[in-house]
């Protein structure tokens, strides 16, 4: 799958740099929820979910972090470092976020209300899903 990143403009001066994040300008979506990740532990591996409906963008707004994107079709790497790049995470992709550095501050905007029940966290269920997915939108026949 190809990795969508989007450019945020930065409106830097000499007193440093803002970064704002507005619906129709530079986020693809209506923003419902926002939700930050930070103080993650060493080693660990966060994610490992897909979601059925909701569409989100993360920013590392400090440190990095990598996160894997799998659609179906295998997984694509990235780092995200920059606080001026938007990373767009559509529904049915299974990600996982790992090597998070001590400081990564990483903030989400979704679309949806926190929902569980949109939750996929089970990887067969997820490949099944997204085939049927698929199927129904005429992508894949088999
Ligand atoms: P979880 O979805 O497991 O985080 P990740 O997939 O990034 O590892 O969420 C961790 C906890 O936070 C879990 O108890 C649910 C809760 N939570 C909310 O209450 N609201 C939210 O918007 C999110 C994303 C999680």
């Amino acid at each position: 799958m190809e990795i969508e990143r989007i450019q945020l403009e930065t409106h830097g001066d000499r007193r440093g740099m803002l970064v704002s994040l507005e619906p129709s300008h530079n986020v693809p979506f209506d923003i419902r929820r926002v939700y930050y990740i930070f103080a993650t532990r060493e080693g660990v591996r966060r994610g490992q979910h897909a979601h059925r409906r909701l569409t989100q963008m993360a920013v590392a707004v400090r440190g990095a972090v990598t996160v894997m994107l799998d659609d179906g079709h295998g997984p694509v790497e990235t780092r995200l470092c920059d606080p001026a790049q938007g990373l767009l995470i559509g529904r049915m992709v299974w990600r996982e976020l790992y090597d998070f550095t001590d400081d990564c501050v990483l903030m989400v905007l979704a679309d949806h209300a926190y929902d569980p029940a949109d939750y996929i966290a089970d990887y067969d269920q997820f490949l099944r899903e997204s085939r049927t997915v698929a199927y129904a939108e005429g992508v894949v026949a088999w």
